[in-house]
């Protein structure tokens, strides 16, 4: 037996006015993206914003339906919008945030699962890590340097 490294070192922001202006700038775009939404059955509007190659920034957040498991993830929005529209172009950050209409998010809301997947294919693709930055409405913002970060253990190409 062996003790191994996942690789999931993360840093801790205390809130956005620490980050990077062009950080900050990400996230105050993923904020804005949480407003055009479309959660109605949830009321958890998420946000999510890519910061490209070439400094363009890429939005997306939740779309809900009436039939749920027809709804998707703001992340995804904004991975497919970048991968449909502009697929050699690389990712180089993303940030996402939440509102939520039930309580004050006051922890970082990181992506679910399947959007760490979604988000793993695009990086491995591309070659390059996707820093991630998350946070709730207010308080701490977590960074990680990768998507594999967050997904350690994770299914791929390889094994097809
Ligand atoms: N949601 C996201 O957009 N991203 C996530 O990573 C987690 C959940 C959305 C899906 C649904 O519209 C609402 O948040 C509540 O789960």
């Amino acid at each position: 037996m062996k003790e191994i490294n996942t690789g999931s070192t993360a840093f801790i922001y205390e809130d956005i006015n620490e980050l990077s202006d062009v950080d900050k700038n990400l996230m105050k775009v993923a904020v804005e993206a949480t407003k055009t939404a479309y959660a109605p059955y949830s009321g958890f509007n998420v946000g999510a914003a890519l910061l490209m190659e070439d400094g363009s920034i890429i939005i997306g957040n939740n779309q809900e339906n009436a039939a749920y498991p027809s709804g998707m993830c703001a992340e995804r929005v904004a991975i497919w919008k970048a991968g449909s529209s502009f697929p050699n172009k690389k990712v180089k950050k993303i940030a996402i945030t939440a509102v939520s209409s039930n309580k004050q998010l006051d922890k970082p809301v990181g992506p679910c699962g399947a959007c760490r997947q979604t988000l793993l294919e695009y990086e491995i693709n591309q070659k390059e890590d996707v820093e991630v930055f998350f946070m709730g409405e207010i308080g701490n913002v977590v960074k990680t340097s990768s998507i594999a970060s967050l997904l350690p253990f994770s299914f791929d190409s390889s094994y097809l």
